[in-house]
């Protein structure tokens, strides 16, 4: 369903991505390890063409969207959802304006519509009946969870996460690790999450990629990067596997 092929991109002067390659299969959710700085959230905004490539091409359900204009971009865009670093709400909005956004952005203006839509979005994240609050009002759990609630109202085919439980202590953590497996299960689509956190990457990859020295220089199942005895994996799977976290 996705495909980066051999992307570059320099920025500020240095060579960020030096030719990444991904595979992304419907359904399928992979993982995106690496260290802070490393090009994780720069990669993800190539997938959004909210960046484009100086080298290399990106392919969304068999079409390469490298070199079309803005324009074309737009309908890929709608089939994408994305839970960016931060939880990203406006906050001088409530929660169901919050949701709603994407859905009158769509065009949608049939205001019981929006309030069905919201009501059950609202649902699926456990935060029922919440739609007058303000994000000022919530948690920081909580405003991650109405961030996931809007970034899938629109039923995404693919579904990016940038660090969705940085921040977060672990049982929250670990909720919306849980959140994450339960909508991939319920919609059927595909992930992307970009994470330096490898209890979330086994938790929730079907694959993990580690992305080093901006390109992924090693891929594999959970049980694969477990077994990988190549120095610089290791240490990073074993950096993080005991309980520390960096944050970044
Ligand atoms: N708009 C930009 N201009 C210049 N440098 C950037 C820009 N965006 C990111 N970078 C640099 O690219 C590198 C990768 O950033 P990023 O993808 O955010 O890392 P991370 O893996 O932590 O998400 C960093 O060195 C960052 O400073
Ligand atoms: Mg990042």
């Amino acid at each position: 369903m996705l495909e980066l092929k051999n992307i570059r991109k320099k920025l500020g002067g240095q060579e960020v991505l030096r030719g990444v390659n991904l595979k992304v299969a419907a359904g399928e959710k992979v993982v995106v390890i690496g260290r802070s700085g490393c090009g994780k959230s720069v990669m993800l905004r190539h997938v959004m063409g909210l960046l484009q490539p100086d080298g290399g091409e990106v392919f969304f359900e068999g079409k390469k969207l490298t070199g079309l204009g803005e324009e074309a971009w737009n309908p890929y865009r709608r089939k994408i959802g994305m839970l960016f670093q931060g939880a990203a709400l406006f906050d001088s909005l409530s929660v169901f304006e919050n949701l709603a956004f994407p859905l009158r952005e769509e065009g949608e203006k049939d205001e019981k519509v929006l309030r069905d839509k919201v009501a059950e979005s609202l649902k699926i994240v456990s935060l029922a009946g919440t739609e007058q609050k303000m994000p000022a009002e919530l948690s920081g759990g909580m405003k991650k969870r109405v961030a996931l609630a809007r970034a899938v109202i629109r039923r995404p085919d693919l579904m990016l996460y940038d660090e969705p439980t940085t921040g977060l202590d672990p049982v929250v953590g670990d909720s919306i690790n849980r959140l994450i497996l339960h909508l991939g299960k319920m919609f059927g689509m595909a992930s992307i999450v970009v994470t330096h956190d490898m209890v979330s990457a086994r938790m929730v990859g079907d694959r993990i990629a580690y992305l080093h020295d901006g390109k992924i220089y090693f891929e594999g199942s959970p049980e694969q990067i477990d077994r990988c005895e190549d120095p610089l994996v290791r240490d990073f799977v074993r950096g993080h596997a005991s309980g520390m976290d960096v944050i970044g």
